[in-house]
């Protein structure tokens, strides 16, 4: 049983994409239960949205161009072999956050695998309380419930496997893999160009659902950004020196990111952390993680089957680590730290 919310504009659009040379009116109407009024009707709409559709006699409906906006009809028929997510696709202009949106339809009950894009948010959140800058037509912003039934590290695993899809997905684009910071923010010549804000709603021993936030700087300039992240912030655009288009990146992501959900899924991680940990600046290094009051220093050593990062402190110890903010330790901060050590 396939589950997929399909609509008469998704059929469409999926019967133009599929035949660029053309589809008729009468095998369209045949085709959808439909008058060719109806369609035609349809066809008008989808022009108003910003598709550039012909009509001739001889060739019948092509589809010439399509705008550079979001639109949940078009991903749906683009993406019709996911296993989870995507089925049900939604689109807002504007919004506070994707995030909360998801949260509220877990609440209700839909099935994991919606995912909620906006066009801009209000209210974008990051991680540790940050603001999320969220202009209109930028980047893509937004979320996917996931409704894995297992226990509580899984959450974590599923942010990482968000992680590694980003970066799959990026690299198509810019030819080269983008690095990771511990635990999931995305980089790329030490800029941030992604981040993912997980949140879970949980019991003692099983996750609820999951709602993955997922925000990419898709065609900002430096322009864009506010001046206290210039330099410290770019976007796919800037690196790879032309625009993106965000309805191709929007299919390949959710599609990247459904193989490695699914990997998560069928208890396949490890495949997953060890990309990750190839991909990851921080294992390896000497850093600081800082969680709320608490700091400590280590050698980043490597993932382990949960997604928590393994650090070696000075006495040799390992300290399991879920999350926080990591800072690289510079060889100076480190003769600093380890002079304290000896103390
Ligand atoms: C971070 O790096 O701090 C995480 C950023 C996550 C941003 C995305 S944008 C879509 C979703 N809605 C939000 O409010 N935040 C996430």
């Amino acid at each position: 049983v396939d589950d997929r919310k399909v609509t008469v504009d998704s059929l469409i659009l999926g019967a133009l994409r599929t035949t660029p040379d053309g589809v008729s009116g009468i095998d369209l109407s045949s085709k959808l239960g439909l008058t060719r009024a109806a369609v035609w009707a349809h066809i008008e709409e989808l022009r108003r949205l910003g598709y550039e559709i012909s009509a001739s006699p001889h060739q019948g409906y092509r589809l010439l161009g399509s705008p550079d906006r979001l639109n949940p009809d078009d991903l749906m028929c683009r993406l019709t072999s996911t296993r989870f997510i995507g089925k049900d696709i939604r689109v807002f202009q504007k919004t506070d956050s994707t995030n909360d949106i998801v949260g509220q339809l877990a609440r209700e009950g839909v099935p994991e695998g919606v995912v909620v894009f906006a066009e801009s948010q209000a209210a974008g959140r990051g991680r540790l309380g940050r603001r999320w800058r969220s202009p209109e037509g930028k980047g893509l912003w937004f979320s996917i419930l996931l409704r894995p039934e297992m226990p509580l590290e899984f959450a974590t695993q599923c942010t990482i496997a968000a992680a590694v899809a980003i970066v799959n997905c990026a690299e198509t684009i810019l030819g080269e893999r983008p690095e990771i910071k511990w635990p999931n923010d995305v980089l790329f010549d030490g800029k941030k160009i992604a981040g993912v804000l997980t949140e879970m709603d949980a019991e003692l021993d099983r996750i609820n659902h999951v709602v993955l936030g997922i925000g990419l700087n898709v065609n900002f300039d430096q322009k864009d950004f506010p001046e206290e992240l210039r330099g410290a912030a770019s976007s796919l655009k800037e690196i790879a020196g032309k625009s993106v288009n965000r309805m191709d990146l929007a299919e390949q992501l959710l599609a990247e990111l459904d193989r490695m959900y699914s990997r998560v899924r069928d208890g396949h991680f490890t495949q997953i952390a060890n990309q990750w940990a190839l991909d990851c600046s921080t294992v390896g290094r000497f850093v600081r993680v800082s969680q709320g009051d608490t700091m400590i220093e280590g050698h980043a050593e490597m993932l382990d089957e949960s997604g928590a990062l393994l650090m070696r402190d000075q006495n040799g110890r390992i300290n399991r680590v879920m999350g926080g903010e990591v800072q690289v330790l510079n060889s100076d901060e480190l003769r600093k730290s380890r002079n304290t050590g000896r103390e």
